[in-house]
C-alpha cells in the first residue's frame, strides 16, 4: 500500500480502506455514492479582464503556448502558439541548458476566420530527435517579445519506467476550472491525459466563440507550455453552427490543437495513439464514425494488435463519452461505442478507460457486458477479470456546473461516485503496480478521495498465467468471439 492514510481525517479512513479492498474484487460489494455536497462557486466563466487571461506584453508576443507529444515514442514535441500582429517566423530555438539555445526548428503558420473572428497567426512546430529523460529549454518569438519555457522528455520506452499522468476532463474557464488546474499543477504529474471538452467557447455566439478559444489557451498555458497535454475531442469541440455559417465540425479545435496522428498511422487527428515511458495510450473520438468498417474502427483494430505489453505494460484508452455511467446526465450515451468496442477492450485486457462528458466522478468495478447477442445471452454487465476499470472524470469545473443526480439504486458495476469537481493522477511505479488517486476540489483545498493500487492486467498474474496469455494474444483472434481476425 503506497497511500499515506494517516493524512486523512479518520472519518474518511474507513471509506478509503473499504475502497482499496473493493477495487480488485469484482462486485458483490455495494458501491459507494458519496454524500459530499459541494458548496459550489458559481459556474460562470472568469471575466476576460482577469489576469488569468492576460495577454503577454510586447509587439507580436507569442501567446497561448501549448505542447503535446510529437511522435509515437516520446522523442518529439509539437510546440504551438499564436501571434497577433504578424505571421513572423514559426521558429523554436531550444537546447539543454538555460539561455543556450543550440538548436532551432522552423514550423508552419496558419490563420482562419470563424464567423468574423480572425484567429491571429497559429504556429505549430515539430521539435524532434530529442534525447529521452532530458530537460529542454525553448524560446519562441523575437526581440523583447521573446518568451522562454521548458519541458522534460519522458524516459525511454521501458516496461518498468515510472511515470505519472494527470487526468482532466471538461475543464472550461470558470473559477472551478482554475481550482482544478492549480491543484493539478501542485500534483507534480508529468503529462495530462485530457478527455475532451476544452474551452466551452461554443457556449458563446459569433466572435465571442473565437475570443473564448483564445482566452482558454492563455488560461491553461501555465501548464500546457511546460508539459504535454494529450488531447481527446468532446462534443464541445464539434461547433456545428449553421446560423453563423460554420458547419465544418471541429474547425476551431483542428486549427489550434495538433496531435501526432501520422506517427500512429492514423488518418485523422481525432484518433491516434502514443507510447510514453511504460504506457500505451489510445485516444478515440466519440464523435467520429466508429462502427465496423469505418476508418476509426479499422485503425483501432490495427493499433490494438500493435500494442506490446512486454514493452508498454500499461494500456490506457481515452474517450469523451463514458461507457459505464450511472449519472442521470448522459445516461446510456456510451452504449453505441460499447456495443462495437467493448469486446476488444476485454480481449486486449485494457487496464483503464478514462472518459469525461458527465460533470462528476465515477469509477467502475471490472465488469463487461459482452455476452448478449440480441437473440440470447445475459444482457447485463457481469464481473470480468479481463475487463478494464472505467473512470469518468468530467469534473474539471466548466460553466455548465455539476451533474448532481445519480440513478438510484447504484448499479452493481459502479464502485464509487461523487458529484463534485476534481482531477485524477495515475502514478505508474513499474510493470505491475500503479497508484491511482482522484482528488476533489473542496473550495480551494485539494482532498484525496478515491485512491487505490492498481495491478497491471498483463503482468500482475502469476508467471504461468502470463505465459499462456502472451501466447494467446499473439495467436490470430477467434472467429467465434465475433472479433475480426487480422
Ligand atoms: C491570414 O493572414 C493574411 C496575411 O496577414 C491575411 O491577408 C489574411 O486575410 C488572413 N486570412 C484570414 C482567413 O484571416
Ligand atoms: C448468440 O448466442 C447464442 C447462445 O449463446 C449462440 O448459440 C449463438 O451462436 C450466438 N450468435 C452469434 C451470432 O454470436
Ligand atoms: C513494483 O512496485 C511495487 C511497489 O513498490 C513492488 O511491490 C513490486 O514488487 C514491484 N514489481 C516489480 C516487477 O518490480
Ligand atoms: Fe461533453
Amino acid at each position: 500500500m503506497q497511500t499515506n492514510m494517516n493524512v486523512w481525517p479518520s472519518s474518511f479512513r474507513i471509506v478509503l480502506i473499504a475502497l482499496v479492498s473493493f477495487s480488485f474484487v469484482n462486485c458483490g460489494s455495494a458501491g459507494i455514492t458519496s454524500s459530499f455536497m459541494r458548496s459550489e462557486w458559481p459556474s460562470i466563466d472568469i471575466p476576460l479582464d482577469n489576469k488569468v487571461f492576460e495577454v503577454p506584453k510586447g509587439y507580436n508576443a507569442p501567446q497561448q503556448v501549448h505542447i503535446t507529444q510529437g511522435d509515437y515514442d516520446g522523442k518529439a514535441v509539437i510546440i504551438s502558439w499564436v501571434t497577433r500582429e504578424e505571421p513572423s517566423p514559426s521558429k523554436v530555438q531550444y537546447g539543454i541548458s538555460e539561455k543556450q539555445y543550440k538548436f532551432s526548428n522552423e514550423g508552419t503558420v496558419t490563420n482562419y476566420t470563424f464567423y468574423k473572428y480572425d484567429s491571429g497567426y497559429i504556429h505549430h512546430c515539430l521539435v524532434d530527435g530529442l534525447e529521452y529523460d532530458t530537460k529542454y529549454y525553448y524560446k519562441i518569438g523575437e526581440g523583447d517579445s521573446a518568451r522562454t519555457f521548458w519541458f522534460q522528455t519522458p524516459p525511454k520506452i521501458n516496461p518498468d519506467a515510472p511515470y505519472t499522468f494527470g487526468i482532466i476532463g471538461d475543464l472550461g474557464q470558470t473559477y472551478n476550472s482554475l481550482s482544478t488546474l492549480e491543484h493539478y499543477i501542485q500534483s507534480g504529474a508529468q503529462a495530462v491525459l485530457f478527455v475532451g471538452d476544452l474551452s466551452y467557447a461554443d457556449r458563446y455566439e459569433n466572435n465571442d466563440v473565437g475570443i473564448r478559444w483564445d482566452s482558454w489557451a492563455r488560461f491553461v498555458e501555465q501548464s500546457t507550455a511546460y508539459q504535454p497535454w494529450i488531447w481527446t475531442v468532446g462534443n464541445h469541440e464539434i461547433e456545428f453552427f449553421p446560423e453563423m455559417g460554420e458547419v465544418q465540425p471541429f474547425r476551431n479545435y483542428l486549427y489550434r490543437y495538433s496531435t501526432p496522428f501520422l506517427a500512429a498511422r492514423s488518418t485523422s487527428p481525432l484518433w491516434y495513439a502514443i507510447r510514453r515511458a511504460s504506457a500505451h495510450v489510445i485516444v478515440l473520438s466519440s464523435y467520429s464514425p466508429f462502427v465496423k468498417y469505418t476508418p476509426q474502427w479499422r485503425w483501432l483494430r490495427a493499433e490494438l494488435a500493435r500494442v506490446d505489453r512486454e514493452k508498454t505494460p500499461w494500456l490506457i484508452v481515452l474517450m469523451h463519452v463514458p461507457i459505464y455511467n450511472s449519472n442521470v446526465a448522459h445516461f446510456m450515451e456510451g452504449e453505441s461505442m460499447r456495443s462495437v468496442y467493448e469486446r476488444w477492450f476485454v480481449h486486449y485486457k485494457v487496464d483503464l478507460i478514462f472518459a469525461g462528458h458527465v460533470h462528476a466522478y465515477e469509477r467502475s468495478y471490472r465488469i463487461s457486458n459482452i455476452h448478449y447477442n440480441v437473440s440470447s445471452g445475459d444482457p447485463y454487465p457481469v464481473p470480468d477479470k479481463s475487463a478494464p476499470v472505467y473512470i469518468t472524470v468530467g469534473d474539471g469545473g466548466n460553466q455548465e456546473g455539476l451533474a448532481g443526480r445519480y440513478r438510484d439504486p447504484q448499479p452493481d458495476y459502479s464502485a464509487f461516485r461523487e458529484a463534485s469537481y476534481g482531477h485524477s493522477t495515475l502514478e505508474i511505479m513499474n510493470r505491475t503496480h500503479a497508484t491511482y488517486h482522484w482528488n476533489r476540489n473542496d473550495d480551494g483545498k485539494k482532498v484525496e478521495m478515491d485512491s487505490f493500487v492498481l495491478f497491471n492486467q498483463y503482468w500482475a498474474g502469476n508467471l504461468q498465467r502470463r505465459r499462456l496469455k502472451k501466447n494467446h494474444l499473439k495467436a490470430p483472434l477467434d472467429r467465434k468471439t465475433g472479433i475480426a481476425t487480422y
